[in-house]
């Protein structure tokens, strides 16, 4: 899988693409995520991305001529399933949406910056917004991470344990249940003695049981969750 990330401040995306999962998925050829700095589009001579919005409110626009040129290059080079732009007015990012987006080949994302992106390039070249929750960042970088890490996780190869991803939290409405590793005594506080019994029928259901618990106490919301893994 291919992800294209556009950004006025590539250096944030630095650190964290280049660690951990991330790193080793774009290592052993899992996924390739390249990041662009729009200020290479800009056809003006300070190479400048923003400008002051009509109708005099406050805050600076990102204009259309150097987010059209990046995606006409890129649109130019290979078919692209989704250009997503992550921002606060949109609906909410979860877990199926993160299931349905890892199952595509190349993807890009343009990370807003200053008061919000010209709406015509919303209008013309974005076919799907999200946002990562209801408060405001001070750009897309951050969602266009989340977004990425979610994604890249879920593709054969990120992870070693493949089961992993597949049991997390959400991918079946439920919250994951406690973990434990050694030692089974630290102190006097002990592992559940259920986890330590080898019978792995009464584990899954104690597991299973856990969730459901937990997901009662913390997010009853999901219960009535009739969502597909998938959307
Ligand atoms: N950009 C700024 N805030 C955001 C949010 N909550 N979700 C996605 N993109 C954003």
């Amino acid at each position: 899988m291919r992800i294209d990330i556009l950004s006025a401040v590539p250096e944030l995306l630095d650190s964290f693409l280049n660690h951990s999962i991330l790193q080793r998925a774009q290592k052993n050829g899992t996924a390739q995520i390249i990041v662009h700095d729009l200020h290479d589009f800009a056809e003006n001579k300070h190479r400048r991305i923003d400008d002051y919005p009509y109708g005099g409110t406050s805050g600076m626009v990102m204009t259309l001529q150097p987010v059209e040129k990046a995606i006409t290059q890129l649109t130019k080079e290979r078919h692209y399933d989704e250009i997503i732009f992550p921002t606060p007015d949109a609906p909410t990012y979860r877990q199926s949406i993160a299931n349905t987006l890892s199952t595509l080949e190349n993807i890009i994302i343009l990370c807003g910056h200053y008061k919000g992106i010209d709406q015509r390039i919303r209008n013309h070249f974005i076919t799907r917004e999200i946002s990562i929750g209801d408060y405001v960042l001070t750009g897309g970088e951050l969602a266009a991470a989340i977004i990425t890490d979610s994604i890249i996780r879920l593709l054969p190869g990120a992870i070693s344990d493949e089961t992993s991803a597949l049991t997390d939290s959400f991918q079946d409405n439920l919250l994951s249940p406690p973990v434990y590793t050694r030692p089974a005594d630290y102190h006097g506080w002990k592992v559940p003695e259920i986890l330590l019994s080898g019978n792995h029928k009464d584990i899954d259901e104690w597991n299973m049981q856990q969730a459901l618990k937990k997901t009662k106490q913390i997010r009853p919301d999901l219960l009535s969750n009739d969502d597909a893994v998938i959307e």
